[in-house]
């Protein structure tokens, strides 16, 4: 039943009016063994998009099984890269050209604002087009100069794969991760984040139509505890991949340890920009506040800490709040919004709670943020804020999640990233100058896996992006390096008889 009362495409509405909404298992819909269901709803406006199959472990275990049969005997493993590109081509076509119903429905059930959810679509479509492009013309296969002996490695897909995902970004996190999997030849299982399901089993569904093989794509939607859990604890998985909090993160990690799997993490963040003297200010202050509304901060590799020289700090920190006071905040399907919700009543108390936290332990507040009314909707709306102050502060030590960012001033370029690396966390961080010099010394001082000169939040395909410390282990995507991960190697080697001809 289909509850809502915004406007949906026929398409959309038409999904979502097939509520209570299964799994894909074995290229067929699947209802939970328990029938158990949950509501996903519309972070805007609290309306129910509709109900989901929450899958119990039995269901994980059939899943698994369908990927690990499809592996064996689909032929999608044995078939050429170039075959392979093919389908996984049609694919990216197939999402492309429903981009709209994507959108939509990625918008809706996140509370992500429309256009931001049209580029996660073609995020996603250009992900699976590069991993197909670079599956046709890596080496698989490199000869081994041995004396005596001909060998040579080979790479061969693992088989099925697990993929636990978050809710902030469901179809782009999907293509980031599924996509070179596949484009290896392995078969995949994915949990998508209980609140945004529905763009990964739409997705789920159009795989079938578009040729490739009944399971070589699982969709198993439920909840962490349950579907999650029994997912990462599977010994039919031969690799595991997770994108989430830390605390999960390792509970992750201890389940695949006990079965020796291999485990890619990409967790949270805490990164800072650090703003020199001589930037233009109004300029940066555009790009910062642009970074930290983005999707309403839900963003984990979002700069959190702004870390500025005191010669231009008080310019700066007034050209922000002034542009964070105008950030239009509206239901992520009304154009003229800027920032939509935040994904639940749990992220928002979340914020709302680092907002007091940080307060009550000494934070100069510079902008108070808070609960923000959109009229007409009762959605999860807050209000961009900036605490400032000594990073020991917890809203600059943990991650938030939200519009919300920690400013401290500096004098020295050495104390500056003193401050910058005063961090467990180390996804990612910025430099914001205009000597070029420096900004590549500072760049590759920070420590993390990603430093990003004169800008935040960049991700062209090619350049490896990935977490260490608390962000992450194993891990890595959008590179060649991801296509790689899953691919095992194999070594082969005969040793040679005197009467091999010499070569
Ligand atoms: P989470 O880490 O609990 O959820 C991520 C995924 O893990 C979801 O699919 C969830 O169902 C699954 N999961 C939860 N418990 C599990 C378990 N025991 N075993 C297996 N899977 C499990 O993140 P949550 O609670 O949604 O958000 C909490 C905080 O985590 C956020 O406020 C944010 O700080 C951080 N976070 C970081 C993300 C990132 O991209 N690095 C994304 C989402 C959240
Ligand atoms: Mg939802």
């Amino acid at each position: 039943m289909n509850r809502i009362s915004t406007n949906c495409l026929p398409e959309v509405a038409e999904f979502l009016g097939g509520s209570p909404l299964k799994a894909v298992i074995g290229g067929k819909e699947v209802e939970s063994s328990n029938r158990e269901v949950f509501a996903t709803c519309d972070p805007g406006s609290q309306e129910i998009l509709a109900e989901v199959a929450a899958m119990q472990p039995d269901d994980i275990d059939c899943a698994v099984r369908a990927a690990a049969e499809a592996f064996a005997r689909s032929g999608w493993a044995q078939l050429p890269p170039n075959e392979r590109g093919v389908l996984l081509h049609r694919f990216a076509d197939a999402v492309e050209k429903r981009k709209p119903i994507f959108a939509q429905i990625e918008s809706l059930d996140a509370g992500k604002i429309l256009g931001q959810a049209e580029g996660d679509v073609q995020n996603f479509v250009e992900t699976m087009r590069y991993y197909a492009d670079l599956a046709m013309h890596v080496q698989r296969r490199s000869a081994l100069a041995v004396a005596g002996h001909e060998a040579w490695t080979v790479r061969q897909p693992w088989g099925p794969c697990g993929f636990i995902f978050p809710w902030n970004f469901p179809i782009l996190l999907a293509g980031w991760n599924i996509a070179p999997a596949l484009a290896a030849g392995n078969t995949v299982v994915i949990k998508p984040a209980e609140d945004t399901p529905l763009s990964t089993i739409y997705l789920g569904r159009l795989a079938r139509e578009v040729g490739i093989p009944d399971g070589v794509i699982n969709v198993v939607p439920g909840f962490g505890k349950v579907a999650g859990a029994a997912l990462a604890a599977h010994p039919g998985l031969k690799r595991m991949s997770f994108t989430g909090s830390p605390e999960v993160g390792r509970l992750i990690a201890e389940a695949c340890g006990r079965n020796l799997m291999p485990v890619k993490l990409e967790l949270g963040g805490k990164g800072a920009a650090l703003v020199f003297d001589d930037v233009d200010v109004e300029q940066t202050a555009d790009r910062l506040v642009q970074a930290i509304t983005f999707h309403a901060g839900q963003v984990c590799c979002d700069a959190t800490r702004w870390i500025i020289h005191r010669s231009i700090y008080e310019r700066l920190v007034s050209a922000c709040v002034r542009r964070m006071r105008e950030v239009k905040i509206g239901h992520e399907l009304d154009p003229a919004a800027q920032m939509g919700p935040v994904v639940s009543q749990k992220q928002r108390d979340r914020v709302l709670g680092y907002l007091r936290r940080g307060a009550a332990e000494g934070a100069n507040v510079l902008l108070a943020g808070g609960e923000a009314a959109v009229s007409g909707r009762d959605g999860f709306y807050v209000k961009p804020a900036l605490l400032a102050g000594s990073l020991d502060n917890v809203a600059a030590r943990e991650e938030i999640f939200g519009p919300v960012a920690f400013l401290t001033s500096f004098s020295d370029e050495e104390e500056a990233l003193g401050l910058v690396n005063r961090t467990d966390y180390g996804l990612a961080n910025s430099v914001w100058t205009s000597d070029l010099r420096r900004a590549s010394r500072v760049a590759e001082s920070m420590v993390a896996g990603n430093s990003w000169i004169n800008a935040h939040n960049v991700f062209p395909h090619g350049v490896p992006y990935a977490g260490i410390n608390q962000s992450g282990m194993g891990g890595g995507v959008l590179s060649v390096e991801t296509l790689f991960d899953y691919w095992r190697s194999l070594s082969v080697v005969r040793p040679l008889e005197n009467s091999d001809p010499t070569p």
